[in-house]
């Protein structure tokens, strides 16, 4: 594992290690997979302006996030069914990322208990909620994850149904014997059938979403807990205003990493006009196709106060367990405080907008 360098290593390595459906299900994305695409190439249409001889001998990677520091700004987005990479599963990923120091958002669709996820490590978590077609499911699940000490909830809105994901259709994914999205499963009788039915992801878990959510859902999930409520999944000005006057305390700017509707907007693309709309003091975190330090960088220049990252972390996970989680992080931090040093920022509040413009010639 040591000889991966980057995370474009540890995908090429994670190709090898994961079974094929499992590899696509991970990999894969909605229809032409164009959004999919657009994540990544909109941060390599990126140039870095660097700054010189602005004393960068101490480089301080630190943020705020909620009212707690935190050592960087490299977080987990929640991603379903880690068992399908690593036995432990969602407990391997959160004692990796809390060796690394990095914030794990679990996903509603963990194959492990989400109180063996919060023991597995003292780091700080947060929760993803699809909210269920069943509310007083809803309910009780909101109430498990305040008793377990998860510090936020991360309501998901881009998911009315799931999108198209042509090569888990063509495979017939489901969840082999004896996995489970062990936290949800209660919430519909045939719900075990379904998950192991061979049905792609569409069919498998569709009990669960419920097309018919408004703001007015997200507000009522914000009544019924003390916890702070973020949304998932906003890629327009005018949706990120709306969360925050709903009661959001924080948005963050996804695309569902491609997976959802095609042909949406590349996440770092639309991230300024959505910092602009919001001001300047409102928490947004963005995801979608940072593979790189500089990337990063990027983000956090263009409005993000920090950034998720999805797949790395998965592949991490299948490469080499709770380790390979960690050796993600420390990659990505490290290259991150490399692309600080060299464009001249020591602390995150030096990445200003004017570091980062598209390459001209
Ligand atoms: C996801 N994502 C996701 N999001 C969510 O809110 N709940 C979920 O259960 C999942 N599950 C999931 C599974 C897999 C295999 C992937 C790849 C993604 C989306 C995820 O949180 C995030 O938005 C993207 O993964 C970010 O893009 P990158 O970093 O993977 O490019
Ligand atoms: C996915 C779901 C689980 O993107 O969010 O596969």
């Amino acid at each position: 594992m040591e000889k991966l360098l980057n995370i474009s290593e540890f995908e090429t390595a994670a190709g090898s290690a994961l079974d094929r459906l499992y590899l696509d299900y991970y990999a894969g994305g909605a229809g032409d997979l164009s959004t999919l695409h657009r994540n990544i190439e909109a941060y390599a249409a990126l140039a870095v302006h660097y700054r010189v001889f602005r004393d960068v001998s101490a480089c301080d990677l630190s943020c705020e996030v909620l009212g707690r520091r935190l050592p960087h700004p490299i977080f987990a987005a929640p991603t379903a069914f880690h068992c399908l990479a690593d036995p432990e599963g969602e407990v391997a990923t959160a004692r990796g990322l809390g060796a690394a120091g990095a914030l794990m958002t679990l996903s509603s669709l963990s194959t492990r208990t989400l109180e063996d996820v919060a023991a597995a490590s003292d780091a700080p978590k947060w929760y993803q909620l699809y909210i269920n077609r069943d509310r007083g499911f809803t309910r009780n699940l909101i109430a498990r994850v305040e008793a377990a000490g998860y510090g936020a909830i991360v309501v998901t809105a881009d998911t009315p149904r799931w999108g198209t994901r042509y090569q888990d259709v063509r495979n017939g994914f489901h969840l082999p014997p004896g996995m489970d999205a062990v936290n949800l499963v209660r919430s519909h009788a045939d719900a075990d059938t379904l998950s192991h039915s061979g049905a792609g992801l569409g069919a498998a878990f569709d009990w669960m979403l419920d097309a018919s959510l408004t703001w007015r859902d997200f507000e009522a999930v914000c009544a019924a807990t003390r916890l702070p409520v973020l949304v998932k999944g906003v890629c327009r000005p005018d949706d990120a205003v709306a969360a925050f006057a709903a009661g959001a305390a924080g948005v963050v700017v996804s695309n569902h990493g491609g997976r959802q509707m095609e042909s949406a907007p590349a996440t770092i693309a639309v991230l300024p006009e959505i910092r602009m709309a919001v001001g300047p003091e409102k928490l947004l975190i963005v995801d979608g196709g940072i593979r790189r330090g500089a990337d990063v960088l990027k983000a956090l220049a263009r409005g993000a106060n920090a950034v998720q990252v999805g797949r790395p972390v998965l592949w991490g996970l299948a490469v080499g367990g709770s380790s390979g989680v960690a050796r993600i992080v420390h990659l990505l931090k490290s290259e991150l405080e490399q692309a600080m040093v060299l464009a001249g920022a020591s602390s995150l509040r030096e990445i200003t907008p004017d570091l980062v413009a598209p390459w001209r010639g």
